[in-house]
């Protein structure tokens, strides 16, 4: 027997990949494994009120609420979710759902919060099915919440826990699936465990290619067959990196696939540039700056113009001082956040 109402809320954050996912098939299945950071700071809080249905449960049923106000531009967004995610979950249609939610960083800061958004709500929807269940165990729980939360957005199964995710099925990694994220099985070095990204603020508008049109692309790609063999490859050579604490590996493969995946949107029919002429005067400058201190900092970036810097808490300050003085004229009003890896979601 259902319940008649209750309410449950996740705090899911969000997650940069080293190795990149770019290009899908069908039912969100990617076309190459990919592994991430999970972060810490930037992420989503919602809560799910959910009350039973006396009548009509042939429809959807919920609310929307985005900080506080109504947020109708969200709603189709959650109702084809729903209907990819019925199948799996067998109280979808019994319930009124009111869903509020909320993000740690700005509005419309460019961070995208569909990995944080997708993982926050995913989580909910187990955790009320837990109750409906109580004989599900943590093992399946973080499994079908990655699921589900993959079926909103890729990317978004890597954001269910901490703090080093794989998603995508490898050879030589044990486990590993194209349905969901697992904790990477491998041994890591403790220098690759309290890593810092700081995240400058190019560009805060709306992208002009979405990553879901990003992704379609790969399917008619001059390169895409080259590009998934060599996520392959990255992540092999990631094993004996994350291993030894490579600091000096670990830079050349992250780079390397940060202007891979860009070198793939400017390649792609028709083509695009998300990046933007501060994005490359911020790659000149860490290049120049590693290259006349042999401070270990590099960057990363995702479908947009935001770079992400990444480095060791080891040269915390002096990353810190570089990037006050010389990367944050480039951010958009100077804004910028300081992350670091985190630890998964968590229940409030
Ligand atoms: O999860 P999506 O469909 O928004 O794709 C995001 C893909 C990248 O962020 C560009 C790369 C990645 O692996 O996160």
């Amino acid at each position: 027997d259902l319940p008649e109402e209750g309410k449950v809320t996740w705090k899911a954050p969000s997650n940069i990949a080293l190795v990149k996912y770019w290009g899908k098939k069908e039912n969100q299945i990617p076309a190459n494994p990919s592994i991430s950071f999970t972060l810490d700071a930037c992420a989503t809080r919602t809560s799910v009120s959910y009350s039973k249905k006396d009548t009509d449960t042939s429809q959807f049923s919920f609310d929307l609420l985005f900080e506080g106000k109504p947020k109708p531009d969200f709603k189709p967004k959650i109702q084809s979710f729903f209907e990819r995610i019925e199948q799996y979950i067998s109280f979808l249609k019994s319930y009124h759902f009111k869903i509020e939610t909320s993000n740690s960083f700005p509005h419309s800061s460019g961070i995208a919060s569909s990995a944080s958004g997708m993982a926050a709500l995913a989580l909910c929807l187990v955790d009320i099915e837990k109750r409906l269940d109580p004989s599900i165990d943590k093992v399946f729980f973080n499994r079908k919440a990655s699921f589900l939360a993959r079926l909103g957005s890729g990317s978004a199964c890597r954001s269910i826990e901490g703090d080093l995710i794989q998603w995508g099925s490898h050879k030589t990694i044990h486990g590993s699936s194209d349905l969901y994220g697992i904790k990477y099985p491998f041994k890591v070095n403790p220098v690759f465990k309290n890593f810092h990204d700081t995240i400058l603020l190019v560009h805060k508008g709306q992208k002009q290619v979405s990553s879901s049109v990003g992704h379609n692309l790969m399917h008619s790609h001059p390169y895409a067959e080259r590009r998934f063999t060599q996520a392959h490859e990255n992540l092999d050579k990631l094993k004996s990196i994350l291993e030894t604490g490579d600091l000096e590996g670990f830079i050349n493969v992250v780079e390397s696939e940060a202007l891979t995946l860009h070198a793939m949107m400017m390649t792609s029919m028709p083509y695009f540039i998300l990046m933007k002429p501060d994005t490359l005067e911020i790659i000149n400058k860490i290049w120049n700056f590693r290259a006349t201190t042999d401070v270990p900092i590099c960057f990363t970036l995702d479908a947009g113009a935001n770079v992400h810097v990444l480095y060791p808490e080891s040269v915390k300050e002096k990353a810190i001082q570089f990037i006050k003085d010389e990367l944050v004229a480039h951010c958009e009003n100077g804004h910028y956040i300081c992350d670091r890896i985190g630890s998964g979601a968590k229940k409030c």
